[in-house]
């Protein structure tokens, strides 16, 4: 609990994803045991852990997922120590590999903030194709925000995981 609780009470991640503040042990105990059983059993997405070298580095996750229309929005965040090295690349194309390959979906969404470029070069690096910029469709700490939205369809080009 107390990665969690690293990674989410970074200034980064509190700048760019609207997560409780102050993030505490108590707060990563809530996501790890209640949110993120409560996603998985509504069928509204997934949330995994990312590890490297069996260590904890962040999360990639699928929320709002509608099969009728077999679409699904990918997110992620990792620990500062772990930022840099292409690993939240590597996790949301395979987790967005899986979503297409073997549960049905046909369209994975990625929402950035015009301002987390990190976050964009992360979803452009894996192929994800920008469609436009919503705006004010998202809430951070600092207030409303635009988001650009970006997608990957099944039969869209996919990187190799190799070239990450
Ligand atoms: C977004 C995030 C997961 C990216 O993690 P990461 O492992 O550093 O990302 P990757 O290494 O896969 O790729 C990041 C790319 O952005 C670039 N990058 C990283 N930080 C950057 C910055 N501050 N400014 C510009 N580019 C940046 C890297 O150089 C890399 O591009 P390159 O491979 O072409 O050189 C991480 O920054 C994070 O956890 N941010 C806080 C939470 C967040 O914003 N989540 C996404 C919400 S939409």
């Amino acid at each position: 609990m107390a990665c969690i609780a690293l990674a989410c009470s970074d200034t980064v991640t509190q700048r760019w994803l609207p997560l409780p503040q102050p993030y505490t042990e108590d707060e990563a105990r809530i996501f790890a045991l209640q949110i993120a059983p409560q996603v998985l059993a509504s069928g509204s997405g997934v949330e995994r852990a990312i590890e490297v070298d069996g260590q904890f580095v962040g999360v990639i996750g699928l929320k709002g997922t509608d099969c009728n229309v077999a679409k699904t929005e990918a997110g992620y965040w990792l620990g500062p120590w772990a930022r840099g090295r292409g690993i939240a690349a590597k996790a949301l194309c395979a987790i967005t590999d899986w979503a297409l390959d073997t549960q049905g979906i046909g369209r994975v969404e990625v929402m950035v903030a015009p301002g987390n470029t990190a976050s964009l070069a992360t979803a452009r690096k894996s192929l994800f194709i920008e469609e436009g910029t919503l705006r004010r469709a998202g809430h951070l700490h600092d207030g409303p925000v635009d988001l650009v939205i970006l997608s990957r369809l099944a039969d869209d080009p996919r990187p190799a995981l190799a070239q990450l």
